[in-house]
């Protein structure tokens, strides 16, 4: 079986976790806690990181923080994991899902120019640019927009830890901006994720909430409604380990992506992600497009070689079928009947690459 996106553990992730159960600090405080988040901030290019539970928590913790609540509506990819209009909703607030580029796949800002005045866009208080597949669509062009009509900017970096726009690392663009550690990420936590800001007191007023927005722990005193979202020190150790281990995943990342590209290039009707010029992508999981999704994914199937189709489209899900969907063409529909990611795996062998290959080829 060669699996899709596997963790790869192999640098000091034992030795670290050895040395929180030597030392009994297993639980919600501890020095790799502050570490990690510490090690994550610094590669965002961002003062403060605040650690949580995982990523959609996370999403959630800074919407809820920066204001976003009932009546409010948020602006959100029609192609993402379900986890980004999910955290939407645990505010109270509503998504507006726009459609997307389709050479990028990322939420296309043409359509809000375009549409915003056929339809009331007058609630938006917030913006989620999702950095989908670790690719960045126009986000200078949504910071613009987001400044002209002061909304706040949240960035979904859940899949783009390794990923810079214009030389500036995903996730320091916003008021926050939140990384997954998801064992399908390209580091991880087992769970996890970490949110990270420039502004002092929003990261204080995260921490605050993420543990139960407590003030004094020996008097049980708590100023507000807070949650329980902290990852726990075992996790961030095992963090830590995987960080150290970043830039080599990226560097294995972008070989896997490069290979495909050169073995796949021209093959039937395949097409790539398009990456625009200001993007250096860490490549995360690779993905392709052929009218021939299911035969592929058939064909992968029969030789044991994981592969997935991309994301049902918001708006075709029961949850969101009555939520505002901003588009013209309905790329997403296109899109996800003929995208397919197929294994990416830091640890993928060359012979593995090679077999994956030689199957797609098989089907044109
Ligand atoms: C785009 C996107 N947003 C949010 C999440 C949620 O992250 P988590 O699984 O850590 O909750 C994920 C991944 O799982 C994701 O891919």
């Amino acid at each position: 079986m060669i699996p899709l996106s596997l963790p790869h553990i192999s640098g000091n992730e034992w030795q670290y976790v050895k040395e929180c159960l030597d030392t009994n600090w297993v639980s919600s405080a501890g020095k790799f806690v502050s570490q990690f988040e510490e090690m994550v901030a610094a590669k965002a290019g961002c003062k403060y990181g605040v650690a949580c539970t995982n990523g959609t928590l996370g999403l959630h913790l800074a919407m809820h923080a920066l204001g976003i609540g009932k009546g409010d509506q948020v602006l959100v990819p029609n192609i993402t994991f379900a986890a980004t209009a999910n955290a939407v909703c645990y505010t109270g607030a509503s998504p507006i899902f726009v459609d997307i580029d389709p050479r990028t796949w990322q939420m296309d800002l043409g359509l809000v120019h375009r549409l915003s005045h056929t339809q009331a866009l007058d609630a938006i208080k917030a913006i989620v640019p999702v950095h989908v597949l670790g690719n960045v669509g126009d986000l200078s062009g949504w910071l613009n927009w987001a400044r002209e009509n002061d909304l706040v900017v949240i960035e979904d970096a859940a899949e783009s830890l390794g990923s810079y726009y214009r030389d500036q690392h995903t996730g320091s663009f916003g008021r926050a901006g939140v990384f997954s550690f998801n064992g399908n990420k390209i580091i991880t936590t087992g769970g996890g994720g970490v949110i990270v800001t420039d502004d002092e007191e929003l990261a204080r007023r995260m921490k605050h909430l993420s543990t139960q927005a407590k003030v004094n722990p020996e008097t049980y005193d708590h100023d507000e409604i807070g949650f329980n979202y902290r990852l726990v020190n075992i996790l961030a150790a095992v963090g830590v380990a995987q960080m150290e281990l970043l830039d080599q995943f990226v560097e294995k990342k972008k070989y896997i992506d490069g290979y495909y590209r050169q073995h796949l290039q021209g093959v039937g009707d395949i097409r790539f992600q398009e990456v625009p010029p200001e993007v250096n992508p860490n490549c995360w999981l690779f993905t392709f497009r052929t009218s021939k999704q299911e035969a592929v994914l058939k064909a992968l199937k029969e030789h044991q070689i994981i592969a997935r189709p991309f994301w049902r489209p918001m708006n075709q899900l029961p949850m969101f079928k009555n939520n505002v969907y901003l588009t013209e063409e309905d790329y997403s529909r296109v899109i996800h009947e003929e995208c397919l990611s197929i294994p990416s795996s830091v640890g993928i062998s060359e012979e593995e690459l090679e077999k994956v290959v030689k199957v797609v080829k098989g089907v044109f």
